[in-house]
Formats: structure tokens, C-alpha cells, sequence
């Protein structure tokens, strides 16, 4: 079968290769599509994701497929069952996972990390990591499920209520999923920040932002209850704190690069009583954004920029498309 096998760091080529088989507790699914994101990026250029990525590795943690085999001891879902993964596999016996914080696991594994994903024509996971989804959610869309799912752990992290106003920064896929969530979860305003004026109308027009600021020329006023941060520069995090009134949540959802620091005002975080609130992958999330698309409170397929074929994707890698908000790949038919 044809599989998009990461040799090398910075090296991809598309392979034949052994179908792989199921062990008892497994499920061997025939991938629809794949997602691609940041985590893809890192680990193609040798850099860590949630996980180290030991090449030769099948990418593609976001992915959507059809069960066609099943192990043994499984009893979740059968063949043929329409389904995604969720690609985190937690020990269940470290400190973090019995603490009930499992994201946090000392022995995180991940499938298209640590062992194949989707960028391939079949591959498998454990049962216990399977979800079936609905007939209403296309497999496009649930290629998306995953980074949704990270999205709904960073809400959960934070106390939302109708009376809050928020602000977004960060017009990137995920900015862009936020700005939907936060007025899914009933906060009665959301204004969205970025660089792109296109991106910004769009979600005025379709998505129910009331405010739009470009970061390179508006100010942002301090007057927001929950601001979450989609970006991951150290500007940008010092404009999420400052744009915040008294009492307010603060997400830094954005990936910094590992040796960057931010400026905070420590005594604004003491008379605002500030919460700044950190949020790593997306554990027990994937029936809320299953629900989410199902219902059609989350709208996704309008902010997917690019579906790509298996040969274009180490181009998307080395940044030799522009303009990839979110690009995913069919991988099958
Ligand atoms: N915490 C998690 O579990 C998790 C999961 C997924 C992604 N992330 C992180 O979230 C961030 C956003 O993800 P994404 O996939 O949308 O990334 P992305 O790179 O597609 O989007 C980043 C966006 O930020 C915008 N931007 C750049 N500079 C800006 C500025 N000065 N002001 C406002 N906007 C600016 C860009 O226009 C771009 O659209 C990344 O840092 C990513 O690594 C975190
Ligand atoms: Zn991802
Ligand atoms: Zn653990």
C-alpha cells in the first residue's frame, strides 16, 4: 500500500508498504483524509511535537478513514463504522494519569508520531482511541477533529459565561475555530485580532465577530474578560495580557518557541486578579467537537484552505505553498 514515509529529518518520500496488521485490542482503518499542522511542521524539520517523531514514521495525527479490520478484543466499533482517532495515547499509570490530568502523562505515545498515522493508505490504533462519527460530519471535516478537540480542551480550561466578552488573537485556523467555540459556549460578544484584514471580514461576516483589530495598526482596547492567544509570539502574549480588564482569563493557547520569554506587568496580575491559563493537547475532548460539527455549531469547512494529494505534501512542509490556513490531505477515495 501506499504510505508518505518521513526517512529522514527533512526527508519524505512516498513508499510501498506492508499493510499493517492488527494486534487483539486494534483497529486497522482505511484513511479518508489526513490534517496536516504546526506539530507536522516541527516534527518534518527534526523538531519535537507533543512527542519525538523517530523517523522512519508515517505522519498524520488528524485523520478521518473507515474501519476495515478489527482485533479480537475489540467491541467499540465494528467494520465499516465511519471514525477518527484520537492520536494521544496515555500510560494510565504515571503520577499525571492517575491525577486525572492524563495530557500531561510522563510516557505520552501518539499515533502519527510515535507510531504511523493517516498519511497512509491504512493504518492502525487502539481501540480505546477510536470514535465512531455521524453520517452528518463529512470525512473532510473530521480530519479536523483533532486540533477542534485541542481547541474544546482550552475552553474547558477556562470558566465561560454569556455575560463575558472575548477577544481572539490570532487569525490562524485555530484562532478562527476559537472565535466560533466562544460563541458556541454562549459568550455574548467575540472580537477577533490579526494580520489578515480578509480573514478578519470573513469571520465578521460568518462567524458573528462584532470587532475586528489588525494587530500592525489598531489598538486593542483593555476591556476583555477572556482573551485567548493563537499565535505564540511573545508580542502578541504581552497584548493578550494587556487587553484584558479586572477579573479576567487569559489562554495562551499559542506554541512559543521553546527559549522565548514574554514581558507581564506583575502588578497588574495582582489588581486585575488575572488568570493566565496554559493548554497542552486535547484530552477527553473529541465527543464535545464530534458534537460541535454534528450539530453545525461548528462550521469548519469554510476556513479549510487547501486539500492536497499525498505528493504535495512535503512541498506544504518546507513552506513552498503560501496562503495554508489549514491544509488536508485525501488519502483515499
Ligand atoms: N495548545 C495546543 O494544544 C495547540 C494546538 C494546536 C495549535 N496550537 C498553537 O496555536 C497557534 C495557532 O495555531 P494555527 O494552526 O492557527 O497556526 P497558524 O500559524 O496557522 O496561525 C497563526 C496566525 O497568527 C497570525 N499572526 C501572526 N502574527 C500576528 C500578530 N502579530 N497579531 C495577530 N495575529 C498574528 C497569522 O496571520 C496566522 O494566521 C500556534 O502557535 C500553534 O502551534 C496549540
Ligand atoms: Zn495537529
Ligand atoms: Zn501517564
Amino acid at each position: 500500500m501506499k504510505a508518505l514515509v518521513l526517512i529522514a529529518t527533512k526527508h519524505m518520500e512516498i513508499e510501498d508498504i506492508d499493510q499493517p496488521t492488527v494486534k487483539p485490542n486494534e483497529v486497522r482503518i482505511d484513511t479518508k483524509y489526513a490534517g496536516i499542522c504546526g506539530t507536522d511542521h516541527a516534527l518534518y524539520n527534526g523538531l519535537p511535537g507533543s512527542a519525538d517523531a523517530v523517523p522512519p514514521i508515517v505522519l498524520g495525527h488528524e485523520n478521518s478513514g473507515v474501519v476495515a479490520e478489527v482485533g479480537s478484543e475489540v467491541t467499540n466499533v465494528k467494520v465499516g463504522d465511519r471514525v477518527t482517532v484520537d492520536p494521544n495515547i496515555y500510560c494510565g499509570q504515571c503520577f499525571y494519569c492517575h491525577t486525572g490530568r492524563p495530557e500531561l502523562c510522563d510516557n505520552l505515545s501518539a499515533v502519527g508520531v510515535t507510531r504511523n498515522g493517516g498519511l497512509e493508505q491504512s493504518f492502525t490504533a487502539p481501540a480505546s482511541v477510536v470514535y465512531p462519527i455521524p453520517e452528518s460530519v463529512s470525512f473532510k471535516d473530521a480530519a479536523t477533529i483533532e486540533p477542534i478537540s485541542c481547541a474544546v480542551h482550552g475552553m474547558k480550561l477556562l470558566k465561560i459565561t454569556p455575560y463575558q466578552k472575548a477577544l481572539v488573537i490570532g487569525d490562524g485556523f485555530m484562532g478562527q475555530l476559537f472565535v466560533q467555540l466562544l460563541s458556541a459556549y454562549g459568550v455574548h460578544q467575540v472580537d477577533f485580532a490579526g494580520i489578515i484584514d480578509e480573514k478578519l471580514q470573513l469571520n465578521k461576516e460568518k462567524f458573528g465577530v462584532t470587532n475586528i483589530y489588525n494587530t500592525t495598526r489598531d489598538k486593542i482596547p483593555s476591556d476583555y474578560d477572556v482573551v485567548i492567544e493563537a499565535v505564540g509570539l511573545p508580542q502578541t502574549q504581552e497584548q493578550a495580557v494587556e487587553a484584558t480588564r479586572k477579573g479576567a482569563q487569559v489562554l495562551m493557547f499559542g506554541v512559543g518557541k521553546p527559549d522565548a520569554h514574554f514581558q507581564m506587568n506583575t502588578y497588574e496580575v495582582y489588581q486585575k486578579q488575572l488568570t493566565i491559563q496554559g493548554s497542552f493537547i486535547n484530552p477527553n475532548a473529541f465527543e464535545d467537537s464530534i458534537a460541535l460539527l454534528a450539530s453545525g455549531k461548528l462550521n469548519v469547512d469554510p476556513i479549510i484552505s487547501h486539500v492536497l494529494t499525498l505528493d504535495q505534501v512535503e512541498g506544504v512542509l518546507q513552506g513552498k505553498v503560501k496562503g495554508v490556513s489549514k491544509a488536508v490531505v485525501k488519502v483515499g477515495d
